[in-house]
């Protein structure tokens, strides 16, 4: 079978494709607090909080607006201790970004004189910037012609293009990088990169296909909107179950360090082996969702065996300013609560 090539499916006139985008994007755009600046930091700190976070939240708690006011500069993140920056990240997940953000800052410092570079293949360099991201920074901050992809532009250039590669594989993401950088208006690249990304956000979705009022269905070459974009299969949840402490010594709670990649520098309940609690009854089990992890965690209020290493009695007043995952300190809160601490 012919390779199906972004080449072979030409949206026909890109120039009145762009046109008819940017008009639809002019009238019906949002206000993002992102979409009112040009600082490249910013612009940084938006892509790499929403690259795990909705919109919506980061919308809704200010989240955006409340990682500037603490990290302004990238002198400011370049200089903080990590524990700030996790505590400022904290509830967003992947905490390996907040690290990367702060690696880029200083590379930025070290490497460039502190000037962001503006050209895409440039901010790749830097810790933890892709491809996407560096189109972003480069096309947002910059107004340079730099294409993106993100999950919403490769929804809406697969139906456009009627490309059923898998989106997510080597051959359907080469396609689908292709069209991106064909399509792109390169007189004004920050316009049309966000007007393609809102096209996908409001009509172009994973659920609904607008395409009654979509305003570019007149371009547009599938007739199966819906099935499209093709995925590789899920990776599947794993199980996991886990027998957690919760043990206050005069009003101290005793936390353990994490030491696993992810979650390094945060404080977890202290952690047993099945066997080390099948004498104990759980007071309580709390189940949550962490990647691709579906934890059950039993709770035991007792002392645990023997301390261990990383193991350490923190003031309960403490623990508002500790790093903490978010499931770990919703289970924290409800407990305190509970006991009246
Ligand atoms: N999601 C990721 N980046 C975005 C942006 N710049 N505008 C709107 N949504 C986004």
């Amino acid at each position: 079978m012919e390779k199906p090539r972004a080449d072979r499916h030409p949206v026909l006139n890109k120039r009145a494709f762009r046109n008819t985008l940017l008009k639809w994007f002019q009238a019906n755009a949002k206000t993002y607090p992102w979409r009112e600046t040009t600082n490249p930091w910013s612009i940084l700190v938006s892509e790499i909080m929403l690259q795990q976070t909705t919109v919506a939240s980061v919308m809704a708690n200010r989240r955006f607006e409340k990682f500037l006011e603490e990290f302004p500069d990238i002198e400011t993140i370049a200089a903080a201790p990590e524990a700030q920056i996790l505590r400022a990240w904290e509830g967003l997940g992947y905490y390996n970004r907040v690290r990367n953000l702060q690696k880029s800052a200083q590379a930025v410092l070290r490497d460039f004189d502190g000037e962001f570079p503006s050209d895409a293949k440039t901010l790749e360099t830097l810790p933890g910037i892709g491809r996407y991201t560096a189109g972003a920074v480069s096309s947002f901050a910059f107004d340079r012609p730099a294409p993106i992809v993100d999950g919403n532009i490769a929804r809406v250039l697969s139906r456009l293009l009627d490309c059923h590669q898998e989106v997510d594989s080597t051959p359907g993401q080469k396609i689908i990088w292709e069209a991106a950088a064909e399509l792109l208006d390169s007189a004004k690249p920050r316009l049309f990169n966000s007007a393609l990304m809102e096209l996908g956000q409001t009509l172009c979705t994973p659920k609904s296909t607008a395409c009654l009022i979509c305003p570019v269905r007149g371009f547009c070459q599938t007739s199966s909107p819906e099935s499209l974009p093709v995925k590789k299969p899920r990776k599947k949840f794993v199980q996991v179950d886990e027998h957690a402490f919760f043990w206050i010594k005069k009003d101290h709670l005793l936390l353990s360090q994490g030491h696993d990649s992810r979650r390094k520098g945060f404080w977890k309940l202290p952690l047993r082996s099945p066997e080390e609690c099948s004498h104990l009854e759980p007071v309580s089990r709390h189940r949550y969702t962490i990647t691709h992890h579906k934890v059950t965690l039993y709770l035991y209020h007792a002392r645990p065996p023997h301390l261990i290493d990383g193991e350490k009695f923190h003031p309960i007043s403490d623990l508002a300013d500790l790093p903490i995952a978010t499931p770990i300190r919703k289970i924290l809160t409800q407990k305190t609560t509970e006991l009246g601490l």
